[in-house]
């Protein structure tokens, strides 16, 4: 769905994105991670056909952005990160000005405008206008724009930057609708745990090189190297302790008022041998469970030293 090899883009002699490549199938959510200045926006548009690289290939549906730039915006919808919004204009009258550049016409322009006002939940400022709005019924107006034509790809830029907590969560709700229509989506942010429940891939990108490109599971696994247990016992928890400083797995335990945090060694994925020890032992478990991993340390590990100068 889309395809891109070696794609770069220089300034002079500095890149702005270097040997980018992609392989996104149809349903496809991507979520395109990386700090200030990595590169995001440069891809983005470039696929949108909106800018040239210089050297490399990106293909939309088949489609080379060299050959067929037309057809490529036709099939995707891309929102930049930022916006305007006309002032003296309302928002059902905003969206009827795009409809119609998109050559929606008559009866089935009004239809459409008013459909995807409801899927982004902004039927309410139908008629207000759109310099009225906050920033995120902005982004939503924003993305029903891009929606107007029916784009099978988006290319979304930084749809909950600016939003506030809650604003933010109607964002990724919003985007787990349209992931649900099929759509093959890419989402760029600063921030993976924002877009790891609603991606199914992750790339993350820092000063132009793309350092990771895999499965949201391939780098939940690379951040969480070792799995901690928490582990509570009804009773003596040092003799617990000890019963598991036993197993080859435990790299270390540390006491907690009312359980024990048990680190495990790199690799280790199956320990359910511990709790059979635990009870064979005599204990009474009463809390055996994997911690969740903090996705925001677990980011930052696996980002650390990115976005400065070197
Ligand atoms: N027209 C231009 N001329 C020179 N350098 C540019 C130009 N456009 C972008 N750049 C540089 O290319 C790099 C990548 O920019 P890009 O906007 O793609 O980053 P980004 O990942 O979208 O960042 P942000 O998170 O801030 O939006 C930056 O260092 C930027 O300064
Ligand atoms: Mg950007």
């Amino acid at each position: 769905m889309i395809e891109t090899h070696d794609l770069t883009k220089k300034y002079g002699d500095f890149f702005a994105i270097k040997g980018i490549e992609l392989d996104l199938k149809q349903g496809d959510v991507f979520g395109f991670i990386g700090p200030n200045g990595a590169g995001k926006t440069t891809t983005m548009r470039i696929i949108a056909t909106l800018l040239n690289p210089t050297w490399g290939e990106a293909y939309v549906c088949g489609h080379s952005i060299y050959t067929n730039p037309k057809e490529i915006r036709r099939l995707v919808g891309y929102m930049p990160d930022f916006f305007g919004v006309y002032d003296d204009m309302k928002v059902i009258e905003y969206l009827e000005f795009f409809a119609a550049a998109y050559r929606i016409r008559g009866a089935q322009r009004r239809q459409v405008c008013d459909e995807m006002l409801n899927l982004v939940d902004l039927d309410f400022k139908r008629d207000a206008f759109a310099n009225t709005l906050s920033r995120g019924q902005t982004q939503r107006l924003g993305l029903a724009r891009v929606l107007l034509h029916d784009p099978q790809v988006l290319l979304l830029d930084e749809p909950a930057s600016g939003l506030d907590p809650r604003a933010r969560i109607e964002m990724r709700n919003l985007l787990k609708r349209l992931r649900d229509m099929g759509k093959t989506i890419i989402v760029s942010s600063h921030i993976l745990p924002e877009l790891a429940d609603v991606c199914n891939k992750i790339g993350i990108i820092d000063r132009g090189v793309m350092s990771v490109n895999a499965s949201v599971e391939e780098v939940m696994k690379q951040v969480r190297q070792k799995t901690v247990l928490h582990i509570g016992v009804d009773g003596d928890q040092e003799a617990a302790a000890q019963v598991l400083e036993g197993s080859e797995m435990v790299e270390s335990i540390e006491p907690r008022p009312t359980y024990l945090m048990v680190t495990l060694k790199e690799g280790t994925s199956d320990y359910s041998d511990l709790p059979t020890w635990l009870i064979q032992a005599g204990h009474k478990l009463t809390l055996f469970r994997e911690e969740e991993i903090n996705l925001e340390s677990a980011f930052m590990a696996l980002t650390k030293g990115m976005g400065k100068k070197t």
